[in-house]
């Protein structure tokens, strides 16, 4: 988390990002007939130190910015500045050396190490891809990273399969962290762990969070997990951003009914309290980003939505107090008394 008396510095910074993959008909000469809109204009920026988090539902793209943040994805269009340079336009030497600066960790501790290699090289591949030193080094800095993420050294000749969920997203964490990233993606690192082992994940995240003044990407469908762990709150829906601010203040006073319809849904611990709220059932599934609907695009299921929605695309602007942003033409209705 950032100290106060630093000053901020942002570190990533978006600019209108856009990733559409093209759909293809005919099996010979293939046309093109349209596009997925994975990501339609995503703005936001993170400063050194902080975590961001990146919420919304399945389908909404977040897994479509991370991988175009460490350029898994040629982006279609936009700009990816990271320390200066646009990482969306790199290519070749330049852009291998930026890479190693923004490292992920996915969601699936079981998918993401190969089951064939010992953990020490698992851990060590990334090291010696970018020869970050001699083969004693490497093998010193294994055990060492083994250490920090709480696991014993002498598991390193170890398979994969040997550990159970929580240790092998600690060993992917030892893996991301090995050529010492600045930036560290985590794409819902939790969400497929026994709740049991969730907690402890997302406090060794923090504790190596402050001990390498790391920067997060956080992604989580989860507002709860979210709440706790990030600084500030991006809302996507449909490949936009449609809010996005400091963390308490996303929860305490929402300016988009889709955060609001979210966070009806995020169990409150005080049973006195959880009985006065309502929950907000949204209609519908969420439309394909093959045809996004016109206006607004939460048009089709938002509880508040007018004439004027179908026809106008909000624009995404500062709302209150100049750090909220928010899309929707209705946006100071948003927050009724009840939830402020
Ligand atoms: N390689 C691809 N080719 C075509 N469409 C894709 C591709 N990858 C993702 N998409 C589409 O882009 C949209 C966004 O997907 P994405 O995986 O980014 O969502 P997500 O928010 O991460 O969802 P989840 O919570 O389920 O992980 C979806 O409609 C998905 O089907
Ligand atoms: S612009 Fe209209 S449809 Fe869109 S979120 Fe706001 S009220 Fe709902
Ligand atoms: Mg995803």
């Amino acid at each position: 988390m950032a100290d106060t008396l630093v000053e901020k510095q942002t570190l990533l910074q978006v600019e209108n990002l856009k990733l559409y993959f093209p759909l293809y008909r005919g099996l010979i000469l293939q046309r093109v007939t349209g596009h997925v809109r994975a990501i339609d204009g995503v703005s936001f920026s993170i400063e050194r130190g902080q975590t961001l988090g990146l919420v919304g539902e399945s389908g909404s793209g977040k897994t479509s910015v991370a991988r175009a943040l460490v350029r898994l994805y040629k982006p279609t269009e936009g700009r990816i500045y990271f320390d200066g340079k646009d990482l969306a336009t790199l290519e070749g030497e330049a852009l291998r050396n930026m890479r190693q600066r923004i490292q992920m960790i996915f969601q699936d501790p079981y998918a993401s190490l190969n089951p064939r290699f010992t953990i020490a090289s698992l851990i060590a591949e990334p090291m010696v891809i970018y020869r970050y030193g001699s083969k004693q080094e490497i093998q010193d800095r294994v055990l060492e990273l083994l250490r920090v993420v709480g696991l014993r050294p002498e598991y390193a000749d170890r398979y994969p399969h040997e550990f159970s969920g929580g240790q092998r997203q600690r060993i992917a964490i030892a893996r991301a962290l090995a050529i010492q990233p600045e930036v560290v993606i985590a794409d819902e690192p939790v969400s497929a762990l026994d709740v049991s082992v969730r907690a402890q994940v997302l406090n060794l995240l923090r504790q190596l969070q402050r001990q390498f003044s790391l920067t997060y990407l956080f992604i989580s469908h989860d507002l709860s997990v979210v709440r706790h762990f990030a600084d500030r709150i991006a809302v996507m829906y449909l490949g936009k951003i449609v809010e996005l601010a400091d963390r308490d203040e996303l929860y305490a006073v929402p300016r988009h009914p889709y955060t609001k319809a979210l966070l009806s849904a995020v169990p409150i611990p005080d049973p006195k309290v959880e009985k006065r709220r309502s929950r907000i059932i949204l209609s519908g599934d969420l439309p394909s980003p093959i045809n996004i609907p016109s206006g607004c695009r939460f048009h089709t299921r938002c509880p508040m939505a007018q004439e004027i929605c179908r026809k106008e695309e909000p624009r995404f602007e500062p709302k209150g107090n100049g750090t909220h942003y928010a899309a929707c033409h209705f946006s100071d209705k948003v927050s009724g008394t009840e939830d402020a």
